[in-house]
């Protein structure tokens, strides 16, 4: 039978962790409406939620914080890469290599216990944030800021990375955007995770080839397209025709589509509010604006909807933090996904290996290479 293109509508896995219905716009972890936990949540949370699938008492959400903030400092082996990485290398190709290099001084080494895996796990989700605000601040000859315990995961991130302590409200922003972020069942980057875990590789292995795909346009590198796009737009009044022009040249506009929503994204939902509710409190109302029209004539034109990653753009832009990194980000928040992903495929694995349909010759006779002609080999080519 022909496979389907993209693997459109293939069940490919079975997961307790998140669920889409891409016809009402819903999405759930674990049962929970992520409105719901956009509204009411917090990002540490989530992480539970994800990795024991319930909510956690209060102690129990006490000693994971605890844990997150206790794990958030580097190796003196990945503070030292860091600054030849921040001359070197694009953000997402630094994640990529020092998530890599962060196994080989991960305490539980090579073990691959449940245990081992989950703290593997927690590691992971409490040091990329510092991997990315390290980054930033040797890229920007500033020196790195030490992570704080006492702030919770998206206040100490934007403390590292911006250098202050955020108010309350920029934190609480940044937090709502991690838990909408956190996981979203079989998109590319999760199955590439998937499919390195179910060979029993490491933790560490399936989370670089998670990254690797995550840094592609069509999936997490849409947010830094989108804010590229609403610089390039710069003005509301010049929206209409940049779209317009932009379609005409059978363009994509980043940050719209989706394979599974049919209706709006729900995460879309929250970062337009928050986009808005930032523009105003930062009395700079450019980028909701701008997001607002081209949304707009989207609709209009495509009859498409923004995915998470259009709001998502004006939001970060607002809270200062630089379109190369949005990516990163969004890498932060989907290191619970991926984690909680990898260790679900380990408790009931079996190798993912599908088929190919074969679409070649068939029947060739081998030709000994000093007899094939030059038009024969370029004909194959
Ligand atoms: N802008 C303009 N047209 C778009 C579009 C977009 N963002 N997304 C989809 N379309 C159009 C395609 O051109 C195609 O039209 P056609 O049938 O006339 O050729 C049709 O909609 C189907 O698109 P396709 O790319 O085949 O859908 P898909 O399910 O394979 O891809 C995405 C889904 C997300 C990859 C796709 O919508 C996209 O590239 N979006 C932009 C990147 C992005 O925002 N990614 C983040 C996803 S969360």
């Amino acid at each position: 039978m022909a496979g389907q293109a993209g693997l459109e509508e293939v069940v490919a896995a079975q997961t307790k962790l998140s669920d889409i219905d891409g016809k009402l716009g819903r999405l759930s972890y674990v049962g929970y409406d992520i409105h719901d936990l956009a509204t009411h949540s917090t990002f540490e949370e989530v992480v539970f939620l994800l990795h024991h699938l319930r909510l956690p008492r209060a102690d129990e959400l006490e000693a994971l914080s605890e844990e997150l903030a206790e794990e958030r400092t580097l190796s003196e082996f990945l503070a030292d890469l860091m600054p030849t990485l921040a001359q070197q290398t694009s953000p997402m190709s630094m994640l990529r290599t020092t998530i890599s290099a962060a196994s080989a001084y991960d305490p539980d080494g090579w073990d691959q216990s449940p245990g081992a895996n989950l703290r593997k796990a927690m590691r992971l989700v409490a040091k990329t944030p510092t991997l990315i605000a390290t980054y930033h601040r040797h890229r920007t000859d500033q020196d790195p800021v030490q992570p704080n315990p006492k702030l919770p995961h998206a206040a100490n991130f934007l403390a590292m990375l911006l250098g202050e302590e955020p108010d309350q409200d920029t934190a609480r922003a940044l937090d709502i955007t991690l838990v909408l972020y956190a996981d979203h069942t079989l998109n590319a980057s999760t199955f590439t995770a998937r499919v390195i875990a179910s060979t029993l590789s490491d933790m560490h292995s399936a989370i670089t080839g998670a990254i690797a795909a995550l840094k592609g346009p069509l999936h997490g590198g849409a947010n830094e397209e989108a804010m590229k796009m609403l610089e390039e737009i710069g003005n509301v009044d010049r929206a209409e025709e940049y779209v317009k022009d932009r379609l005409g040249r059978k363009q994509k506009i980043m940050g719209f589509g989706h394979r599974v929503y049919k209706t709006e994204d729900p995460r879309a939902t929250h970062l337009r509010r928050l986009s808005r509710e930032l523009g105003e409190r930062h009395g700079d109302m450019r980028w909701y604006e701008i997001s607002e029209r081209v949304e707009k004539v989207v609709m209009e034109e495509k009859g498409l909807y923004p995915n998470v990653d259009f709001y998502a753009a004006s939001v970060y832009h607002s809270m200062g933090i630089p379109t190369d990194l949005m990516t990163p980000i969004f890498a932060l928040a989907r290191m619970a996904g991926w984690t909680a992903h990898v260790r679900e495929q380990y408790a009931d694995n079996r190798l993912i290996r599908p088929e190919s349909e074969y679409i070649g010759p068939l029947d060739q006779q081998y030709v000994p290479i000093e007899e094939r002609a030059e038009s024969e080999s370029e004909a194959a080519s």
